[in-house]
């Protein structure tokens, strides 16, 4: 768990900033909810035999109320909680998002870590495929506009539940014939998660994973269809994409499609994002059935990727800082910032005393465009000396309203 100085904290609010104006081109709304929730909620959605809930959840118990609490490690139950409880999905279908503190118990390295952030987004009510694509197509954009290219889609499909238990069936007398090759994790999980076999990172299993039977071939006529409306309308937005038929996920809530966007300049930590339909969600959780899609990114791993590139904005330096000396001057130090604080200026007043060359000094590491300055000539006329330091020109004594004017000019 990381703490963030203030120049990673600034990078973190604006790629914020960045993510969530895109977001609300597309008519999504934030959702903000608890970093908490009861236990048993993740694992209902998330599965019980999955790393998360098996090994990564913080859970305690609450001994005021003797609740088991777990502190969130994704944001899509907590989301579809939220929107069931209060009544969100009659009649309109939402378009969520949120962004915060995600919390998993994994061997921290570069790219992960046991406090991480995720912007998320779900859209709730939507049977489309057309919502499939619109998500991907809004991340495609980000990248886009966040100045990322290498970054790479990899897709696929599920299908429903019959067809994920009948390819069960045969992955597993698949994997049961090559037993000798499995390791101790792909062992453990034959019976439990065979799916996630596939998904091994292990090299000396990689020839026999890769002639297991693939779920893309065995898909229902429906989830083939919304698979080949997905990819019509990626197409019909140029956005490329390669088929990965053991994509398959770490979360059990996932049906139909699912994507992850994936770098390969992160090491083994390269996925930014990753999402997918979750259709049997909201009716698992006590909510009328409603279809549903989303995806959530992870803002350190896209930091990383951004870092020193030029496309967050740079945040606003001061546009005065101001030095004075005794109390009197002080004081009308604070009335002139206050007043262009008023016209929407930052400002920042000289704080501890010192010398006005100490105070300069300072001035200029603020990277303030002018210092104003109030010693007893200034003040006995009310006045300030407004002395610019990013830009050639002449000291000069001004009015209060006169340096507004000449900020608001430049503002
Ligand atoms: P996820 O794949 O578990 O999906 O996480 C999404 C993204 O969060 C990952 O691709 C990664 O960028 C980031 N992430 C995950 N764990 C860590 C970590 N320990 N440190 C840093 N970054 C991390 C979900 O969470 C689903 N809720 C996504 C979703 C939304 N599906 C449908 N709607």
């Amino acid at each position: 768990m990381n703490d963030l100085l203030p120049a990673q904290a600034a990078r973190y609010r604006r790629l914020v900033e960045c993510v969530s104006a895109v977001l609300a081109r597309y008519g999504y709304s934030e959702l903000r909810t608890p970093v908490l929730e009861r236990t048993e909620l993740f694992v209902r959605t998330i599965g019980e035999v999955t790393d998360i809930v098996e090994k990564e959840m913080y859970t305690f118990r609450d001994e005021l109320n003797g609740e088991s609490l777990t502190l969130r490690p994704e944001g899509t139950a907590a989301c579809v909680r939220a929107a069931i409880e209060h009544n969100l999905l009659y009649g309109t279908p939402q378009r969520l998002w949120y962004e915060g503190p995600m919390f998993r118990h994994e061997r921290p390295q570069k790219g992960r870590y046991r406090q991480f952030h995720q912007v998320g987004c779900e859209a709730i009510g939507f049977a489309g495929p057309d919502i499939d694509a619109e998500q991907i197509v809004l991340c495609a954009r980000l990248w886009r506009e966040l100045g990322l290219t290498d970054i790479s889609l990899e897709l696929n499909s599920l299908g429903d539940a019959a067809t994920r238990a009948a390819h069960r069936g045969r992955l597993v007398a698949y994997l049961e014939q090559h037993r000798d090759l499995l390791d101790e994790d792909a062992l453990r999980r034959l019976h439990t998660n065979p799916l996630r076999i596939l998904d091994t990172k292990n090299p000396a299993m990689q020839q026999m994973v890769a002639g297991a039977p693939k779920l893309v071939d065995m898909l229902d006529a429906e989830s083939a269809a919304h698979f080949d409306g997905l990819r019509a309308r990626l197409a019909d937005a140029g956005v490329a994409f390669t088929l990965n038929p053991r994509l398959v996920r770490g979360l059990d809530y996932y049906n139909r499609t699912v994507f992850e966007w994936v770098t390969t300049r992160l090491g083994a930590q390269g996925t930014i994002c990753a999402g997918g339909r979750y259709d049997g969600l909201v009716e698992q959780l006590g909510g009328r059935a409603a279809p549903a899609c989303g995806f959530a990114m992870g803002l350190e791993r896209i930091l990383a990727l951004i870092e020193g590139s030029t496309a967050l904005r740079e945040a606003p330096l001061p546009a005065a800082y101001v030095v004075h000396q005794g109390d009197a001057a002080a004081r009308f130090a604070v009335e002139v910032a206050e007043g262009l604080r008023d016209r929407g200026h930052a400002v920042v007043v000289h704080g501890g005393g010192g010398k006005f060359a100490a105070q300069m000094k300072r001035a200029d590491a603020s990277g303030a465009r002018y210092a104003l300055i109030v010693g007893e000539s200034e003040l006995a006329e009310r006045k300030v000396s407004l002395k610019p330091l990013r830009i050639p020109g002449e000291q000069q004594l001004l009015a209060p309203d006169a340096v507004a004017a000449l900020l608001d000019e430049q503002h």
